[in-house]
């Protein structure tokens, strides 16, 4: 599929932020579903919709809950007192991840023509990076994540046997963050077109044959999975409102 015209984007048309929460978060050990973990005392859910809501661009949230925790996560944001002039609206999530993204979609309002989607897994995004990706979906590029090299050289391996099947070449590869930003239509096209599993929204635009664009991420937009990120977020969060007011 070709870009969208950019006369289409030139109107006063919203962005919105998907933000995906309905994940169980198993890797993290046993315990309430990850986004309703705390970080500094607040869930990390409301830490992922205050970054969103600090870019001045992204006007509408659509917050994709646990099915069985809906009314709990509306009643946590309400309690938390998130800026009045963003529009936040909680939906219920699905089985996977994909599921639940197309979910949050199917509940945009029709005004809205550029979408972020962002884990909720993420709650330390900075806003300079959530800005850098609407301004390129803005300037004209149909999908755009944010990634960074990776530390680490990365295999490839034999799921059965575990045996090393290859070496990429290191400065070939990026690990890829959210929020990814996307042309609506763009979006809309990849969740009703392709259906196997994926682990990213990019992923299945790319599958569309549309070009992705990347621009550069942030070590603080790292995803909260496993005990020891929870260390590392509970620092970042102690420093910056030690230094920033955060
Ligand atoms: O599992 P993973 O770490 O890739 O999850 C990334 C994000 O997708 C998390 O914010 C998680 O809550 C969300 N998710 C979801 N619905 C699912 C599975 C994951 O919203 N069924």
């Amino acid at each position: 599929m070709s870009a969208i015209p950019i006369s289409y984007k030139d109107t006063n048309l919203r962005t919105a932020a998907v933000i995906p929460a309905a994940g169980r978060g198993v890797r993290l050990g046993p315990g309430a579903p990850k986004a309703l973990r705390t970080l500094g005392g607040v869930p990390i859910l409301v830490h992922a919709v205050r970054a969103m809501a600090a870019a001045r661009a992204v006007q509408v949230i659509v917050v994709v809950a646990p099915p069985e925790g809906t009314a709990e996560v509306r009643a946590l944001l309400d309690a938390h007192g998130l800026p009045g002039t963003t529009d936040i609206q909680v939906v219920p999530g699905g089985e996977a991840r994909q599921d639940s993204v197309r979910l949050g979609l199917a509940a945009l309002p029709d005004d809205v023509d550029v979408v972020l989607v962002h884990d909720a897994a993420r709650p330390l995004v900075p806003v300079e990076t959530v800005e850098a990706v609407v301004d390129a979906v803005r300037a004209g590029a149909p999908a755009v994540v944010p990634a960074l090299p990776p530390a680490d050289t990365i295999k490839t391996v034999d799921p059965d046997t575990g045996a090393v099947t290859g070496t990429p070449r290191r400065d070939l590869l990026r690990a890829v963050q959210t929020p990814q930003g996307f042309d609506r239509a763009t979006l809309a096209k990849a969740h009703s077109e392709v259906t196997d599993g994926v682990t990213d929204d990019a992923s299945m635009v790319e599958r569309l044959g549309v070009r992705v664009v990347v621009v550069p991420g942030h070590e603080e937009a790292f995803k909260v999975t496993r005990p020891l990120d929870l260390v590392l977020a509970e620092a970042v969060l102690a420093r910056r409102r030690a230094t920033d007011g955060y």
